[in-house]
């Protein structure tokens, strides 16, 4: 569904179920009976008006507009993006409202390549698809409080249609063409061009949304009225920051991962630093800007095995999994059928392996990409990945293959498709695997995508952003490792914003749902927010629906103050056991094939070793600053690690393609 291994932010097969993104293709809209003549005006809501009956929606949706409106890209008309938008539930009639001074919401899912209706259908729209196929109602909609407008961008994605040159070329034509569609939104709908403008989206929209506001900045009479921004689990900095850099938090976060053992804590410690990732976090944030880090790539294997990884870091993923094969079939590591003490004694070797490399040199086999490196450890060694799959989107989560949460079949129905006035000449997909035109550019990323990451211009778009009073929200779901909320912790304190360089005390007010339990974290200082909600994975909502629309409400539409930084105090308290950047995970884990066949509870007495394991490793590395041979204390948690439910030396290849959804 996202982001993953080493790769993208879409999907994954093993992850969700999903098969491996399709190439993009050409295609075009739809031209529908009643179609208006002349340009875009309001006389054109009728055309997108969604009146038809929907196959399998046998309950009430808000009233809604759903089709295809062109970017304006010239010699392109057939590069179109794909809406569907929602009148508040309740307020029937309310998109069309030019005298209204409601809010409105757009929303944009990631990839890049990844339809936007992932959110509609699996997150917070009114419509939720279960693995069957079925339809049902979502009581958490965000559309409870807010026009909310689904869009599948860039051009090419979902049911967005390009032609076979017209993908975009980098994000600032992605920008230009998601400006070219607002214009004829707001044709359409005229109230939307002054209404606030509450711009969302998830994972690699982190990268689509600061370009898109960017070009709304740069725009003398932008065609809509900006407001805030709000990125959950987004793609702002470089790969190695969202992705490379939090590999240890993670590990912190579920030490179930590395099986509470404290040689391979640190050794990814040891990693950690040779890397550079150990970047230290003040409050307020002191040595100015983070440098710049590059990840060190594997120096260990053939000359093609090198090449590979130069040419592209998919084929460098095959690469990696073959040699994982290779290696397990020449070692025996692979099978499943040996005896508990054999399995054991493989382990034993296998981790002289990693702590025999914790000498003061970067892992040759890996380099840094230490994302990567404990999910192969945590499919090869750790229950219950190495059951099922690690899902990089929600680690708890190790049921494999997954529930496959995916409105295919009913999007791709032709009754559906008619009603949406949907294309015809493309089928609808979760994912593509999406083609960055013609640029000239020879260094794109690891999605293929040309353009600079957002960090390198957050300073100057937060800048602006407090010139024109948008504010801008930050949120992550605690149990996403391949966005990890660390990563997102970095750019803030990277960015300056209000005159001063990130935020001034260390996110630790507690914020709560509306039944009082706990939802998370929030912190807020000069109009930027950061919120890490507790017990979600990359789809925020999806895991948490009641607190994302609770989040929706008080952070995004409101200006709720808990967590505001005001003088010496702050709004709602601190509390200083969040303030060390690590909010531990829950100690539940999840199994099975398609559904959750059983889970397993981390014993009490293995989280308290472990806990006093790593009070003393942290201790004696922030003395020392470098890494710790294994402790007393260290020995202690391993004895108590026999008696984790581990399952050893599954052998499997790690599935390594993944999008940020
Ligand atoms: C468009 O114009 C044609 C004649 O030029 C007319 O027959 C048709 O009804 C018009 N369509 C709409 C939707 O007004
Ligand atoms: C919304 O209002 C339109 C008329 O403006 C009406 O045709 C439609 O049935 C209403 N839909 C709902 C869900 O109330
Ligand atoms: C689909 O799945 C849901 C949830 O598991 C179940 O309640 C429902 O009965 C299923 N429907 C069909 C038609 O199988
Ligand atoms: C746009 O789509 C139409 C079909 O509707 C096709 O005939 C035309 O060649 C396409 N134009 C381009 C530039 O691809
Ligand atoms: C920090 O910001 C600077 C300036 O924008 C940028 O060059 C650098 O790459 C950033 N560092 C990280 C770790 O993101
Ligand atoms: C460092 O290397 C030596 C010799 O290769 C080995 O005996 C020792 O265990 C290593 N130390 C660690 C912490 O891995
Ligand atoms: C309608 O739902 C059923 C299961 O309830 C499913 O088998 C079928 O594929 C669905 N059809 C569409 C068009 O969504
Ligand atoms: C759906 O429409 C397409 C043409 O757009 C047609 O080829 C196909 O047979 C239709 N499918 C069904 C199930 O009617
Ligand atoms: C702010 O949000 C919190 C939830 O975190 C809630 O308990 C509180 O009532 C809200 N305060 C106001 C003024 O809305
Ligand atoms: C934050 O936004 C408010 C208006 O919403 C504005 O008055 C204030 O100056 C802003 N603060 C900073 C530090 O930009
Ligand atoms: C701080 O948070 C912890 C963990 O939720 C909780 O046990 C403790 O009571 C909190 N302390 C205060 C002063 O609220
Ligand atoms: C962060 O602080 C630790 C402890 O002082 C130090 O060892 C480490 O090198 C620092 N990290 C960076 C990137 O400077």
């Amino acid at each position: 569904m996202e982001l993953l291994v080493p790769l993208l932010l879409v999907l994954c097969t093993s992850v969700a179920g999903q098969v491996n993104p399709v190439p993009a293709r050409a295609g075009f809209p739809h031209e529908y009976p009643g179609i208006p003549n002349g340009s875009f005006s309001p006389a054109w809501q009728s055309y997108y008006e969604v009146t038809d009956s929907l196959p399998n929606v046998t309950f009430s949706l808000p009233h809604s507009y759903a089709g295809s409106i062109p970017v304006n890209r010239p010699g392109h008309p057939n590069d179109t993006l794909f809406f569907w938008g929602f009148d508040r539930q309740g307020a029937n009639g309310s998109l069309a409202n030019a005298s209204s001074t409601d809010p409105w919401l757009l929303w944009l899912n990631g990839g890049p390549g990844s339809s936007s209706m992932i959110g509609l259908f699996t997150e917070h729209g009114p419509i939720h698809v279960l693995a069957n196929n079925t339809l049902v109602p979502n009581g958490f909609s965000w559309t409870n409080l807010v026009d909310a407008i689904y869009v599948d961008q860039p051009v090419g994605t979902g049911f967005s249609t390009a032609d076979a040159t017209g993908f975009i070329a980098d994000e600032d034509q992605m920008a230009d063409d998601f400006l070219g569609f607002l214009s004829n939104l707001v044709k359409i709908f005229p109230g939307l061009s002054t209404r606030p403008l509450y711009l969302t989206g998830e994972s690699y929209a982190g990268t689509y949304i600061p370009y898109i506001t960017k070009g709304i900045f740069s725009t003398p009479n932008p065609p809509v009225n900006l407001r805030k921004i709000a990125i959950g689990d987004g793609a702002i900095g470089s790969l190695s920051v969202f992705e490379e850099l939090p590999a240890l938090n993670v590990i912190e976060t579920y030490p179930q991962i590395i099986n509470y053992d404290p040689d391979v804590f640190n050794y990814f410690k040891e990693q950690e630093h040779l890397c550079g990732f150990d970047l230290n976090l003040t409050y307020p944030q002191q040595g100015g800007n983070f440098p710049t880090l590059n990840i060190v790539e594997p120096s260990e294997g053939s000359a093609s095995f090198v090449q590979l990884f130069a040419t592209g870091r998919k084929s460098w993923l095959q690469t990696i999994a073959n040699k994982y094969y290779a290696q397990s079939s020449a070692s025996g590591l692979e099978s499943r059928d040996l005896t508990p003490e054999v399995r054991l004694e493989k382990r034993e070797q296998w981790k002289r392996d990693l702590t025999g490399r914790a000498n003061g040199t970067i892992d040759p086999f890996y380099g840094c990409f230490l994302f990567d490196e404990i999910t192969d450890y945590a499919v090869n060694f750790s229950f219950p990945w190495n059951q099922g799959e690690f899902d990089v989107y929600d680690i708890p989560d190790g049921t494999g293959p997954e529930p496959n949460l995916d409105p295919f079949v009913f999007l791709n129905d032709n009754q559906t498709r008619a009603a949406l006035h949907a294309p015809t000449s493309v089928d609808w997909e979760y994912s593509v695997n999406y083609p960055f035109g013609p640029a000239d550019n020879s260094s794109p990323n690891e999605f293929g995508d040309p353009s600079v990451e957002p960090m390198a211009f957050l300073t100057e778009l937060a800048s602006n952003a407090s010139a024109r009073n948008v504010s801008m929200v930050f949120y992550s779901g605690n149990d996403d490792s391949l966005v990890n909320h660390r990563g997102t912790e970095v750019v803030i304190q990277n960015m300056t914003f209000g005159g001063i360089q990130g935020f001034t005390r260390p996110p630790s007010t507690p914020w709560f749902n509306d039944d009082g339990s706990f939802a998370g974290i929030v912190h807020q200082e000069r109009n930027v927010t950061y919120v890490l909600f507790q017990g979600a994975g990359h789809l925020v909502a999806q895991w948490q629906p009641a607190a994302a629309l609770t989040f929706l409400r008080d952070f995004v539409l409101g200006s709720n103050e808990t967590g505001l930084v005001t003088g010496s105090t702050v709004v709602g308290g601190e509390n200083a056991t969040f303030a060390n950047d690590v909010l531990p995970g829950g100690n539940e884990f999840f199994f099975g094939s398609s559904s959750t066949a059983g889970t397993t509870t981390v014993p009490l007495a293995t989280q308290q070793s472990w806990a006093s394991f790593l009070a003393t490793a942290i201790a004696t590395s922030s003395q020392s600053g470098s890494a710790s041979t294994p402790s007393q204390s260290g020995n202690s948690a391993r004895s108590i690690v026999a008696n984790m439910p581990i399952t050893l030396v599954a052998m499997s290849v790690a599935v390594l393609i993944v999008s940020l959804l």
